[in-house]
């Protein structure tokens, strides 16, 4: 390396410094302010919702990589919600699937970093059943793809496979009609919910992220545009909200402060007569005053999908400084999609977002995090969003720039170190409500 590139190396590095900065989640400290944005994998396969050597690896990489906090990707936390995936998800709602997601805390924490599990109550109209039927949801009203509202390499990549708009291809793009959830239903799905946030201390997460964006079950409870019930669970905001506030009630009874409890949101749903960003605001001022640990932004849902997988860095900066105008100062917002460090520093120093969730750049250069504090170059995210096509057609997650991504499994830099800190030893559960 010449001098030169030496001092920029440098130089960058030390411009760098508060992305790794040290930041606490109701008491918990991470290494740094930077986060894996959960991503469904679908590297679990027969729909059982099991662990394997794939993802274990795969999750190795991105702790190996630097980042202080490791989001799991979506996990199902009911055996309704197990019926109604499109791709095949992890589950967590009866013992059986604690033995694998210990072992994938172990691996995370042995590379370095937390890991959170995202936790799902369930699809709703966005599910799909593999024998045709019908996906609980608020109310029976299918989602709408509007091709305008997709973002526009996405659109490029479905354009050239025109066998996508065959409405008999089975894929996440084409809705099923849903069905209305009676109470009866909704009140037994936030029971088995509240069970399943115990296994998910018992298996040793560092902490818990409802998950409730992107127009799945939570989200379109929220929604005027997915939600027309005349009973209690519609109408008003304050009906609207009764579904989420219940279900984050319920977690709080089973596992009171044992790890922090964080919500994932959309900003705004960005479409005609969804819930947009004041009246978010109002739904997450109340998780303010609730005692929610941390709010992870996000936008859109399947009908918006432009503003949910963005085309540049920082578009969700805005809904996040909303979001923290009307949080409790230690309450931090974090915030994905800003791939570029100078602008993931500029946004933390602005006061926009306390952490920067990563998604697609860590899945074409894991080693983001360990290369931004080096000063290093690394592989930049061209957001093509094949990663993402695969995905909603039920495939494993792919990046076309990175071929080791969906190989981990035979690198052995990410095996598990067989003498990692306490493997072997039974877990520490934090102390739970009796
Ligand atoms: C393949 C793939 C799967 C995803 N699965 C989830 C998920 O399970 N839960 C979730 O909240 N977001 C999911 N997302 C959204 C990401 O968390 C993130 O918000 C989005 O990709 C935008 O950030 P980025 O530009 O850094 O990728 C997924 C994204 C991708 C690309």
């Amino acid at each position: 390396m010449t001098q030169t590139a030496a001092k920029q190396q440098s130089a960058n590095s030390a411009n760098h410094k508060i992305l790794f900065e040290p930041v606490s989640i109701a008491g918990l400290e991470l290494k740094n302010r930077l986060a894996m944005a959960p991503m469904n994998t679908v590297f679990s396969e027969n729909n059982l919702g099991y662990m394997n050597e794939q993802i274990l690896a795969y999750y190795a990489a991105r702790a190996k990589g630097g980042v202080g906090l490791i989001i799991s990707e979506c996990v199902l936390g009911t055996r309704m919600a197990s019926r109604f995936p499109y791709t095949s998800n992890l589950h967590l709602f009866n013992s059986t699937h604690l033995s694998g997601l210990e072992e994938l805390v172990e691996t995370v924490h042995a590379f370095g970093s937390k890991i959170f599990i995202q936790l799902s109550i369930g699809f709703g109209r966005q599910g799909h059943s593999h024998d045709g039927e019908a996906p609980p949801a608020p109310s029976p009203i299918p989602y709408e793809n509007d091709p305008t509202l997709l973002p526009k390499k996405l659109f490029e990549a479905v354009q050239k496979r025109p066998q996508l708009a065959n409405p008999r291809i089975p894929m996440m793009a084409h809705a099923q009609q849903p069905r209305e959830m009676t109470r009866e239903e909704i009140k037994s799905e936030i029971e088995e919910f509240g069970h399943s946030a115990i296994l998910a201390v018992m298996a040793g997460f560092d902490g818990l992220e409802l998950h409730a964006p992107h127009g799945y079950l939570e989200h379109q409870f929220l929604s005027p545009r997915s939600n027309h019930r005349s009973d209690e669970y519609g109408g008003s905001l304050d009906n609207r909200m009764r579904f989420m506030v219940e279900v984050y009630d319920k977690v709080r009874e089973m596992i009171g402060h044992a790890i922090p409890v964080g919500i994932r949101l959309s900003g705004d749903e960005h479409m005609p007569d969804g819930i947009h960003h004041e009246e978010m605001k109002i739904v997450v001022s109340r998780l303010g005053d609730m005692g929610i640990d941390y709010v992870h932004l996000s936008s859109g849902s399947y009908e918006a999908l432009k503003h949910f997988f963005p085309e540049r860095d920082g578009t969700m900066l805005e809904e996040a400084a909303g979001f923290k105008s009307v949080l409790p100062p230690e309450v931090p917002v974090m915030t994905p999609s800003v791939h570029d460090p100078a602008k993931a520093v500029a946004a933390i120093e602005a006061g926009q977002t306390d952490l920067i969730s990563l998604g697609r750049q860590l899945l074409i250069d894991p080693e983001w995090p360990n290369k931004v504090r080096a000063g290093e170059k690394f592989r930049k995210c061209t957001r093509c969003c094949e990663c993402l096509l695969r995905t909603a057609m039920g495939f494993p997650v792919r990046c076309l720039h990175n071929r080791d991504l969906g190989r981990e499994k035979y690198m052995p830099e990410y095996w598990r170190p067989t003498r990692a800190k306490g493997v072997g030893v039974v877990p520490e559960i934090p102390p739970l409500p009796m």
